[in-house]
């Protein structure tokens, strides 16, 4: 029987060995939790379908943004839920909004020790739950909603958002918000593309978190799932109009476009593991048939393996724990 010279395992003997020939590392600074703000709380109330996530009131997210700057993740990205709506989704440029006092409460605790960053997108705050303002015939109107954007990103850069998650996936978003935010001096204000968003089944918990009224999908403005070169494409489109950062969504079934993406520009490229993502870990763990501190780790690096510089996660405070722990 003939053995080949070359004997791969070596490099596998011992864990100091493998500690040095890891290829891809992950750090808390690489983590930004995504968090939900309900108007009206006065205390934090769980969400049933994200076990350990929760609607945050004003004083529990204080308290949570003073543990993510301690744990020095990288950042966190917030997200209203109104108490009420309307049509036009009202409350995203309100001053008086639930994101955008959030906002200036995070900020106030804070300051610039996270990168504070916001939910750009209507359908928190519409009535019928789309990303967008509705023309006559009930289609979303790509046009009349950048005009909601631009008003929504100046009174995300007033209420001191650093960075813009751009993730209603209009056309010309990135391009309309970057010259608003430019005419009026918030040129230091960050854009993050959500670039590629696949419309697909992974978003089920978010509608939950933010008792979104959506009936129907997103398929006329978010990406088909069988689409990776429109992935790339849309990525290309957003790195023109200016993103310092774009982004593919979900993550674990769309590491080949975060691979193609990370290839084809060079911005940073971030990925957002979603609440359909987190969900099926959770409740895999909770009868017992994962391990969740394995899973949760692997799925993470697994994604910065493909390519994402950064990723969103529901995990990352815990994360940052274990990762700290393992040093
Ligand atoms: C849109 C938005 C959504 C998510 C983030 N931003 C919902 C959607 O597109 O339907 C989903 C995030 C998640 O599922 O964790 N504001």
């Amino acid at each position: 029987m003939s053995f080949p010279e070359y004997r791969p395992r070596r490099l596998r003997r011992t864990p100091a060995i493998r500690r040095l020939a890891r290829e891809t590392h992950l750090v808390p600074s690489q983590l930004v939790l995504p968090l939900f703000v309900r108007e009206g709380l006065s205390e934090q109330v769980p969400i049933g379908s994200m076990p350990g996530v929760v609607q945050h009131s004003l004083d529990s997210l204080r308290r949570v943004v003073a543990e993510a700057a301690a744990a020095r993740i990288g950042g966190v990205m917030l997200f209203g839920v109104p108490e009420s709506r309307d049509a036009v989704g009202s409350g995203a440029d309100d001053p008086n909004g639930i994101l955008n006092v959030a906002t200036e409460t995070v900020i106030s605790e804070v300051g610039d020790a996270l990168v504070v960053q916001t939910d750009l997108c209507l359908d928190e705050f519409t009535d019928h739950g789309h990303c967008g303002v509705l023309a006559a015939d009930g289609t979303v109107d790509n046009d009349a909603t950048l005009e909601r954007y631009t008003a929504m990103g100046l009174a995300q850069a007033r209420a001191g958002s650093a960075m813009l998650g751009l993730s209603g996936m209009m056309d010309g978003q990135v391009g309309a918000v970057r010259q608003a935010l430019d005419a009026e001096g918030f040129t230091d204000t960050l854009i993050l593309a959500y670039s590629a968003k696949y419309a697909g089944a992974f978003y089920g918990p978010f509608r939950e978190a933010v008792d979104s009224q959506l009936k129907g999908d997103r398929r006329t403005y978010q990406l088909d799932p069988g689409n990776g070169r429109e992935g790339v494409r849309e990525a290309l489109l957003d790195v023109e109009e200016g993103a310092d950062v774009v982004m593919v969504k979900p993550a674990l079934p769309y590491l080949d476009v975060l691979a193609d993406v990370r290839a084809a520009v060079d911005v940073p490229v971030w990925a957002y593991q979603v609440s359909g993502e987190y969900a099926m870990i959770e409740a895999a763990a909770a009868h017992g048939w994962i391990d969740r501190r394995g899973a949760v780790l692997e799925s993470l690096l697994g994604i910065r393996r493909a390519g994402a510089d950064a990723i969103l996660t529901y995990w990352a405070l815990e994360a940052s724990h274990w990762l700290r722990a393992d040093l």
